[in-house]
C-alpha cells in the first residue's frame, strides 16, 4: 500500500487509522505519535494530515517509481544496515547516544539501529524524498509494533536537503557519543551535469585545489564524498564514530585528501562489501569507518565486511606519498624517486576504425574492411595494450599512419608527397572532422597526439596502463622501422638496445613490481599513468642491482629471443642514468659539480 508515494504496510496503517479516527487536528496527532513512537513532528501541516487519513481510509493507491538518478538512490537492504550496526557494536564496542542519518533513504539504517543499540536517546534523519520521508516513519511505527518495550529515542526525520542542513547547530547542542551512520548517495558531479541535475552542493568545485586530479586526472566526485565531508566538517570535534557505506574511490579520495585537511579522524578502516550481492550494482564499495574528534590519521586499513578475519592490507600516506600498500611500500619505498628518463604516452588518433590498418595482400585494410594501396613511408606497425604480452617485441599485428612528427605539425605535405594516403584520409575526413575531443579542434587536418622525437627511436620499454600486469616489454624495430605504442601505452624511447634492454631489466625485477604493487590501485582507471611511472628511480635501481644479476638477465634474454645484447655498456648507462636525474641537472644549472 502506498501513501504520499511511500510504502506503508498494512499493520501500520490499520494501526494508524485506528489511532487517529478522532483526532482531526495535526497538533494532536504528531503529539500522540510522538508519545507513542517517539517520532517528532510526524506531519508537517494540517493539510498533510487530512491527506494522510483519508488515503489511509481508502484503498492502497500504485503509484509509479521515478526515475531517481540524480539522487544516487541505492536503498540498503535491512539485512545488511543490520550488519553494519551489528558489526559496529559488537567488534568496535559503539553504543551511540544519537544516530545521525544524513540521507536517510527509506529508513532501514534507522530501523536497525533501534534494533541493535539500546541506548539511543536521539536520532536525526535528513531525506530529500519526501515519500522517503514518510517510509521511514512507517517503517519505525512497524518496528515498535514487533517490538513494543523497545528503548524509544527521540527521533526527528527532516524532509530536507541535506546540503542545506544546518549540522553544526546540531553538534553544538549534542551531549553523549554520536554515530553517523549510512549510506549517502552513490553519483557523480559529472553524471549529475549530463542529468542537467542540481542535486549538488554550492561549492560543488571543493576539489579545485587539493591535488584530487593528480589522482583521477577528472577532477570528477561522488556526492557521496563531499556529504562525507561535511560530516566531517560538522562532527570531527564531537565524541563518536562514523560508519558509512561508499564508493572505494570516496574512501581513497578521503584518505588522500586527508594530508591536506587534517580532519580529526582516526583508525580508518575500509570493510569492503559485495556491492552486486547488496545493491545490484557493479561499483567497488566498502564501509567506511572511522572514529571522531582524535589525532587525525592518514592511513586506512583494509579488512573483508564478511569475514571478520584477516587483515588484508593498509593504504595512505607514508612520509608524504601516498601509496597503496604501506607495508609493500616500506620494502621498496628507496626506489621511490624521479625517473631520470621521461615517460611518454602513445599514439593518440581516436578515429580506429580508419587509422588502425591491417596488411592484406599487399594492400591495407581498415576496421570498415575497406582495403587499399598506400604508400609505405608514413605506415608504422602499432602495438596495442594487448599486444604487450611478451618480454620482447619486434613485429606488429596492426599499423597506423602516421601524419606528424611532433604535436601540431602542418600537414599540408601530404597531398603532394604521399597521394594516396591524402586521398585515403581525404575521403575519410568527415570521420576525422567528427572526432569529438576538443584536442582537435584547429589543429592540422588528420592530426594525431601523442608523438614527438621519442616516438621515431628505434628500441622502447613499454608498458599498458590499462592492465593490471606489472611487466614491461622491450620493443625493437619491425623492418628497419621503430614501432609505435597507442595512447594506452606507456613508453621510454632509446637510441641503443644496451639502454633499452639494461631498463626493462630493471623494470621487470622483483623490487620494481613490489614497488609498483605498493603504489598503484586495483581500482583505478588506469594503473599505470605518467605520474606512477615518473615516480621509478632507475638510477637508485641500477646501483643495487647486483652486476651478476644483470648478466644473468641479459643472457636470459639472448639466449630466448636470439638477441645479442651485452653488458659493456652498464657503466655508461648507470652513468647517464646518474647525470640525468633531475637533482644532477639542478646541480649543472646551479654551477656544482654533476658527477661530485
Ligand atoms: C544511497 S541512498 C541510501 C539511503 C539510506 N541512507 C540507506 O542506507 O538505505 C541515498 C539517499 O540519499 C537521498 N538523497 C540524495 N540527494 C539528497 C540530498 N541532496 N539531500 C538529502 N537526501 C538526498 C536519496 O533520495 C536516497 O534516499
Amino acid at each position: 500500500m502506498k501513501v504520499f508515494e511511500a510504502n506503508i504496510s498494512h499493520q501500520a496503517a490499520g494501526l494508524l487509522n485506528e489511532k487517529l479516527s478522532l483526532v482531526t487536528l495535526f497538533e494532536i496527532a504528531n503529539k500522540k505519535l510522538a508519545d507513542d513512537f517517539g517520532i517528532l513532528n510526524f506531519f508537517g501541516n494540517q493539510q498533510e494530515y487530512d491527506i494522510f487519513k483519508e488515503t489511509i481510509s481508502c484503498s492502497s493507491l500504485i503509484a509509479s517509481e521515478p526515475d531517481r538518478t540524480e539522487y544516487g538512490d541505492f536503498q540498503t537492504n535491512s539485512n545488511l544496515a543490520k550488519s553494519v550496526s551489528q558489526f559496529l557494536r559488537n567488534q568496535k564496542k559503539i553504543n551511540p547516544k544519537i544516530i545521525i542519518e544524513p540521507t536517510c533513504g527509506k529508513g532501514n539504517f534507522i530501523v536497525a539501529a533501534l534494533t541493535v543499540f539500546q541506548q539511543i536517546e536521539t536520532i536525526i534523519g535528513i531525506e530529500i524524498y519526501k515519500p522517503y520521508t514518510w517510509e521511514s516513519k512507517f517503517s519505525i511505527i512497524d518496528y515498535y509494533l514487533s517490538n513494543p518495550d523497545s528503548n524509544k529515542p527521540k527521533i526527528e526525520i527532516f524532509h530536507n536537503n541535506v546540503f542545506e542542513f544546518d549540522f553544526s547547530s546540531i553538534a553544538d547542542k549534542i551531549k553523549g557519543e554520536i554515530l553517523v551512520l549510512g549510506n549517502p548517495p552513490w553519483v557523480t558531479n559529472s553524471k549529475l551535469s549530463s542529468l542537467d541535475s542540481d542535486n549538488l552542493p554550492q561549492k560543488s568545485n571543493f576539489k579545485k585545489h587539493s591535488g584530487f586530479d593528480a589522482i583521477t586526472g577528472k577532477g570528477n566526485f561522488d556526492i557521496g564524498e563531499y556529504i562525507t565531508l561535511m560530516m566531517f566538517d560538522a562532527f570531527q570535534h564531537s565524541s563518536g564514530h562514523m560508519g558509512f557505506l561508499v564508493k572505494n574511490s570516496v574512501i581513497k579520495n578521503i584518505v588522500y585528501d586527508q594530508l591536506q585537511r587534517k580532519y580529526k579522524i582516526s583508525d580508518i578502516e575500509k570493510l569492503t562489501i559485495d556491492s552486486k550481492k547488496e545493491f545490484n550494482v557493479s561499483v567497488e564499495a566498502s564501509l567506511l569507518f572511522c572514529k571522531l574528534n582524535k589525532s587525525p590519521h592518514y592511513t586506512c586499513k583494509e579488512y573483508n565486511f564478511y569475514q571478520s578475519a584477516p587483515f588484508i592490507k593498509e593504504f595512505g600516506w607514508v612520509s608524504g606519498k601516498f601509496v597503496s600498500d604501506t607495508g609493500l611500500y616500506r620494502h621498496s619505498s628507496y626506489i621511490d624517486g624521479d625517473c631520470p628518463f621521461e615517460w611518454r604516452q602513445g599514439v593518440k588518433h581516436d578515429l580506429a576504425s580508419v587509422m588502425e590498418l591491417e596488411r592484406s595482400n599487399g594492400n591495407f585494410t581498415n576496421g570498415r574492411n575497406q582495403e587499399t594501396e598506400l604508400e609505405e613511408d608514413l605506415i608504422f606497425g602499432i602495438l596495442k595494450s594487448s599486444d604487450l604480452k611478451q618480454s620482447v617485441i619486434s613485429q606488429s599485428r596492426k599499423y597506423t599512419i602516421i601524419t606528424q612528427k611532433k604535436v601540431g605539425q602542418d600537414t599540408s605535405g601530404i597531398r603532394q608527397k604521399y597521394p594516396k594516403i591524402y586521398e585515403y584520409l581525404n575521403f575519410h575526413r568527415e570521420l576525422f572532422k567528427q572526432r569529438k575531443s576538443s584536442i582537435y579542434s584547429n589543429k592540422p587536418d588528420f592530426s594525431i597526439f601523442g608523438i614527438g622525437d621519442y616516438s621515431f627511436l628505434p628500441y622502447k620499454v613499454a608498458i599498458s596502463g590499462l592492465y593490471k600486469t606489472f611487466s614491461f616489454s622491450l620493443i625493437l624495430p619491425a623492418n628497419n622501422k621503430p614501432l609505435m605504442l597507442d595512447d594506452t601505452c606507456y613508453l621510454l624511447g632509446f637510441d641503443n638496445l644496451e639502454f633499452a634492454a639494461y631498463t626493462s631489466i630493471l623494470l621487470n625485477s622483483d623490487i620494481t613490481k613490489e614497488f609498483l604493487q605498493a603504489i598503484t590501485f586495483a581500482d583505478a582507471k588506469r594503473t599505470f599513468t605518467k605520474d606512477i611511472l615518473m615516480r621509478i628511480d632507475l638510477y637508485k635501481l641500477a646501483t643495487l642491482f647486483p652486476g651478476q644479476d644483470i648478466q644473468k638477465e641479459i643472457d636470459t634474454l639472448n639466449n630466448t629471443f636470439n638477441l645479442n645484447i651485452s653488458i659493456n655498456n652498464w657503466t655508461a648507462y648507470v652513468k647517464t642514468l646518474k647525470n640525468k636525474r633531475p637533482s644532477a641537472q639542478m646541480n649543472i644549472f646551479s654551477g656544482k659539480d654533476a658527477e661530485s
